[in-house]
């Protein structure tokens, strides 16, 4: 990749940069996109009634079934060299703060401890009548290839329904993980946006506030994307190509 010194002189000089990434950060670790999930069992179903209030209450055992399969699956997964470089990349730099999308936790694998998530997380459930959280034994279970249809646990505290820590359609983003978001966003002066379609809102708010307050956005994607044209940089080609090569300009700088 060739980077342009303008774009090195800028990562060089930053003194907060915040990554925001979405559903094509793990795309190379083998990670379904959310709109890319309905395989097997699942073929059937459509992503977003599965994933809202309305199809839980419908049928849990399929819809608990659906993000039991979902997380199985990312826990045999692995962070690939995207996640490896923005770690790498965190280390190195005065400040960075990363919001991701995403609901695995494939950033925090690869060492980055502090992920606002802002669309939740399969792996932090939570009872959906009395909210507590729940804590998954530990281990992987055997979830067959396919998935299956699976009755929820029950909440040790009032015998509720568990439900899966991630944001629903429909459901209000948490009000604490958005106020960090916005506010890394308003203070930063370099703001990656990776893998990310910046078609779903309001997490695609981000990038535009970035840009209108003053922030360098750079784009990394394979593809064309809703931010391209408000993108100072668009760098065209995989996170776990782009990120890595770019790590390397900077250390060898
Ligand atoms: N590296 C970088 N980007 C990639 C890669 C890759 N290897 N592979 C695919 N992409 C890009 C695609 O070009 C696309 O722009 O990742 C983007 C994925 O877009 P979406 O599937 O729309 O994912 P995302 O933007 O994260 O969706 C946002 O929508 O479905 C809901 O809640 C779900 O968090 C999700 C949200």
């Amino acid at each position: 990749m060739i980077l342009d010194d303008a774009l090195l002189a800028t990562l060089l000089n930053a003194k907060h940069i915040v990554v925001f990434t979405g559903a094509g950060m793990s795309a190379e670790s083998g990670i379904a996109t959310f709109r890319d999930a309905g395989t097997g069992l699942w073929e059937q179903y459509d992503p977003s009634v599965l994933a809202s209030s309305q199809g839980y209450r419908a049928d849990k055992a399929l819809v608990w079934g659906w993000y039991e399969w979902r997380r199985m699956r990312v826990l045999r997964a692995e962070p690939n060299a995207g996640h490896i470089a923005v770690a790498e990349l965190t280390k190195r730099v005065d400040q960075l703060t990363l919001i991701t999308q995403n609901v695995d936790d494939l950033h925090e694998r690869s060492g980055n401890t502090s992920v606002i998530h802002l669309h939740g997380s399969l792996h932090s459930p939570r009872c959906f009548t009395c909210a507590r959280p729940y804590t998954f034994p530990d281990g992987i279970p055997n979830e067959p290839v396919g998935g299956r249809r699976l009755e929820p646990p029950q909440c040790n505290h009032c015998k509720g329904t568990i439900r899966p820590g991630v944001v629903w359609f429909g459901e209000m983003l948490s009000e604490a993980a958005w106020k960090q978001a916005e506010q890394a966003t308003l203070t930063c002066d370099v703001f990656f946006s990776i893998g990310t379609s910046s078609l779903v809102w309001p997490a695609a708010q981000l990038p535009v506030m970035a840009s209108a307050n003053g922030a360098k956005v750079i784009q990394v994607n394979p593809g064309a994307t809703a931010l391209d044209n408000k993108a100072h940089y668009n760098l065209r080609g995989k996170a776990g190509e782009v990120m890595p090569a770019l790590l390397d300009a900077l250390i060898a700088h």
